[in-house]
């Protein structure tokens, strides 16, 4: 259950020209299931709402965010020193189940709830990127690396990788989080190759908590709430 929590910085890790790794010491253990996502402040007044952002890992009592920076939020984020104060909401939504021996895929900043699921279920992972960036290597888990460009690892996109490694006599299916067309694209494929499929879906939210409905989405004929009812949606 979502709850308020305050925590300190253990570590900003600074990884190129626009992302971070923020390490977040919470001092005490907290139930967090793959796939959860907390909202985020460390600010007075503004920006007014909180920011929400998957775990990327957790261990020890610290939590891990793998952050790009895009506004105001994340760039005063990019900015926190080690001790200084930050408050926690969450963990919120529902996260990723039972999806042990699935192929997980992570398309750009997708891979941040990916790379905790699947240190938890060990799976098998695949970290799509558009070009070679500089921190491949940013995470104690191993991926198979795609880069659009072949810059790193194997030229071609996420679903070339997946057409590449899925295999039915191994996997169950697949969890995904990437952009919005990414996952388009792969909510077809899967159905027509009928595999069981989760995705991970980011929408702009207020609350973060299921009161504003700010995070309202069309999902499969029903209009659910992503912070609340998602942010896994199971297909
Ligand atoms: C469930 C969930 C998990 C996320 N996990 C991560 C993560 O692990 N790492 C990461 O870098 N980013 C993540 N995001 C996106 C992140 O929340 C936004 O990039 C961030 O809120 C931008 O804030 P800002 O103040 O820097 O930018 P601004 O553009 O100034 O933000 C303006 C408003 O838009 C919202 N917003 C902007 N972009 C997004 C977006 N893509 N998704 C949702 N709200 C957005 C902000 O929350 C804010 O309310 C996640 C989003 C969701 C919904
Ligand atoms: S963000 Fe307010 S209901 Fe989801």
């Amino acid at each position: 259950m979502a709850e308020r929590i305050f925590g300190k910085i253990k570590e900003n890790v600074r990884l190129d020209i626009d992302h971070f790794i923020l390490k977040v010491d919470v001092f005490r253990h907290i139930e967090i299931k793959p796939g959860q996502f907390f909202m985020i402040r460390a600010w007075e007044d503004i920006p007014v709402l909180n920011r929400p952002f998957s775990v990327f890992d957790y261990k020890d009592n610290i939590i891990q965010f793998f952050i790009k920076i895009k506004g105001k939020g994340t760039e005063l984020l990019s900015k926190l020193k080690i001790d200084e104060e930050i408050f926690l909401l969450g963990p919120s939504g529902n996260g990723f189940q039972n999806c042990e021996n699935y192929l997980a895929v992570g398309a750009g900043m997708g891979i941040a709830p990916i790379n905790y699921t699947s240190t938890i279920f060990n799976l098998e992972t695949i970290y799509a990127v558009n070009t070679h960036v500089s921190y491949m290597n940013f995470s104690d888990s191993e991926f198979n690396v795609w880069t659009l460009d072949g810059t790193s690892g194997e030229k071609g996109n996420a679903i070339d990788a997946i057409k590449k490694f899925y295999n039915n006599k191994i996997h169950k299916g697949i969890i995904a989080c990437g952009p919005e067309k990414f996952l388009e694209y792969l909510i077809k494929f899967c159905k027509e190759k009928n595999i069981p499929l989760q995705v991970s879906f980011e929408e702009k939210m207020a609350c973060g908590t299921g009161l504003c409905m700010s995070c309202a989405k069309k999902v499969k004929d029903d209009i659910i709430k992503i912070c609340q009812d998602g942010p896994v949606v199971r297909y």
